[in-house]
């Protein structure tokens, strides 16, 4: 048997969705997970405000990023669609997925290879 390749999640979603997308996922059987809070911008490079009368541009706006290593592509496909049903809100800024083949993963209280 060919050993399966994990692969990690990197999903980078509105802090606001969040819960959302945590309980979406444990729905599914996904449950470990790490969750940073980041800065970043995408195609639009931030938003304008306006603020008593002037126009500020705020390059980078807060966003959370989950990282979630699962044992396959297969899987990882359908956990970026089940985080992409809960994270779209449908306006410029609902986040970006990646996915990265993960060479090994092991866990250390047992020393065994596993995602
Ligand atoms: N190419 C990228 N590489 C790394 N991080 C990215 C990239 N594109 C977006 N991000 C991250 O995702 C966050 C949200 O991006 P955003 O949803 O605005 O992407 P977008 O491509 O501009 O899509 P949209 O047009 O829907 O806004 C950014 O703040 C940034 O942290
Ligand atoms: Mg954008």
């Amino acid at each position: 048997m060919i050993a399966m390749q994990p692969v990690k999640i990197e999903a980078i979603i509105r802090p606001e969705k969040f819960e959302e997308v945590k309980r979406s996922l444990e729905e599914a059987g996904y449950t470990a997970l790490t969750v940073y809070e980041v800065r970043g911008r995408g195609e639009q490079r931030g938003i304008e405000l306006e603020y008593r009368g002037h126009r500020i541009r705020v390059e980078l706006l807060p966003k959370l990023k989950l990282e979630i290593v699962v044992p396959s592509i297969e899987d990882a496909e359908k956990a970026a669609r089940i985080i992409m049903e809960a994270a779209r809100t449908g306006k410029p800024g609902d986040g970006r997925i990646f996915l990265i083949p993960v060479l090994k993963a092991y866990k250390i209280r047992t020393g065994e290879e596993t995602p």
